[in-house]
């Protein structure tokens, strides 16, 4: 990806990639619990970015799918569903709250129920390009990054930063531990495993969007980084990348 300063008087699709420094867009992507979201939303808060975890308007879906009784392989069903499903993510402070319909389900969206049957409700292709459709709007003035499965190659294939986040079976299985311990949960680790394993594989498997690296991402493997770490590798690539050194 080119960077250029260059004047653009025309909408943004009809002209030559432009973005003025700073107002990059970063594209994270990975499988579950590889360490994605916490390094996009520090490395958002480094840049004085805005945060999106497309992740979260996913789980915010299924968590509506399942309040309505919908079975989560009904596409149809879930069609129509959408058009009476408003997904909205506010920023509260350096946190972000999921609203679902207007009401605050951020702590909800996490739960077990909503983590197993989410794959099932992002397989479809209406869910899919309802989401997009959002994402593409939140992103659309750059200075963002998303986190998610297919930002770098559906979303914004064009986003001037783009990671591909990967870490290894049990590294990912103990961040998921934490984050459920975290939350007063205590997680059986060999299903923890399983879990992972079957929602990498509904995640890469399915027809629209698959979990894949794009050709021009950079893989890191964050296995045996810190979080620092991590957060300092995305964010020298911005800095390059945004002062025309990459
Ligand atoms: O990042 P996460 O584990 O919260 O994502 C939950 C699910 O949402 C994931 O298993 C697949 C789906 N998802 C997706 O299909 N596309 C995205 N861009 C983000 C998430």
């Amino acid at each position: 990806m080119r960077y250029r300063a260059k004047l653009c008087i025309f909408p943004v699709h009809f002209c030559e990639p432009y973005v003025s420094p700073g107002k990059l867009v970063i594209a994270i992507d990975g499988p579950a619990a590889s360490g994605k979201s916490t390094t996009a939303r520090l490395v958002a808060e480094a840049l004085g970015y805005v945060h999106v975890d497309t992740g979260a308007m996913y789980r915010a879906v299924t968590l509506k799918v399942l309040g309505a009784g919908t079975d989560p392989s009904d596409g149809e069903a879930i069609r129509d569903l959408l058009g009476e499903t408003h997904v909205e993510l506010r920023r509260d402070g350096t946190l972000t709250r999921v609203l679902l319909d207007g009401r605050d389900v951020t702590e909800e969206i996490r739960s077990p129920a909503v983590t197993r049957a989410v794959s099932a409700v992002s397989r479809h292709r209406a869910v899919r390009e309802a989401m997009v459709r959002e994402q593409r709007r939140m992103g659309s003035a750059g200075g963002i990054v998303l986190e998610g499965r297919d930002i770098g190659t559906v979303v914004f294939p064009d986003a001037q930063v783009k990671f591909f986040i990967v870490a290894g079976i049990e590294s990912r299985a103990r961040r998921r531990a934490k984050e459920l311990q975290d939350r007063g949960i205590s997680p059986d680790m060999r299903a923890l495993v399983e879990e992972i394993r079957e929602r990498d594989r509904l995640d890469s498997t399915r027809e629209e969007s698959p979990l894949k690296k794009a050709d021009d991402a950079i893989e890191l493997d964050t296995s045996d980084l810190t979080i620092e770490e991590q957060v300092r590798i995305v964010v020298d690539r911005v800095r390059q990348v945004a002062e025309g050194r990459a």
